[in-house]
């Protein structure tokens, strides 16, 4: 099985799936860590010299590359990466795509520790700038993953890796 984890900046896509791929002994990918990998450089410098737009072609085909590639394996997606329309069909189509839902309330506060590497953040209003991204996204995180995992207060990167498995078993029976 491929997974996928979407979501938001700040969700936990990184350190669930890292949690997860090793409970399931899968490879795991980080596609902005791919992402790096392949332009040698890294997000930052991308959106710096390139643009949101310039950033968007790469993790796209960064992604149409993934697809392509035999086996399974846990993916943690950037949070950007529902906005394309060739993603969000590739996500559905070679993915069980998962959904992790963190209110914006915990998100916001995960935010304002981990602001730097995260262009789209870096401005003095990014709380403001956050909130209209989130409620922009919500929508295309929802109808593009097959699944939705919902974080609940205090829950460990560990739990919600758990919870993601036995959702996962109880989808195949
Ligand atoms: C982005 C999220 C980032 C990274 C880039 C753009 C976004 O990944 O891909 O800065 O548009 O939400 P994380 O969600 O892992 O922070």
């Amino acid at each position: 099985m491929r997974i996928a984890l979407v979501g938001f900046m700040g969700c936990g896509k990184t350190s669930i799936g890292g949690i997860l791929a090793s409970r399931l002994a899968l490879p795991f990918v980080d596609l902005d860590g791919e992402i790096e990998a392949s332009s040698g450089t890294t997000i930052a410098e991308i959106f710096s010299r390139q643009g949101e737009s310039g950033f968007r072609a790469i993790e796209e085909r960064c992604l149409a590359a993934l697809a392509g590639r035999q086996g399974p394996f846990v993916l943690a997606c950037g949070g950007g990466v529902v906005l394309s329309p060739a993603n969000r069909a590739v996500l559905r189509k070679d993915f069980a795509a998962i959904w992790i839902d963190v209110p914006f309330s915990e998100l916001k506060k995960r935010l304002a520790g981990e602001r730097e590497q995260r262009p789209l953040l870096e401005s003095d209003d990014y709380e403001d700038r956050a909130k209209k991204l989130f409620l922009a996204r919500k929508q295309l995180y929802e109808t593009t993953a097959q699944f939705t995992v919902r974080w609940e207060q205090g829950e460990s990167p560990e739990a919600s890796a758990l919870k993601i498995i036995e959702m996962l078993e109880n989808a195949r029976h």
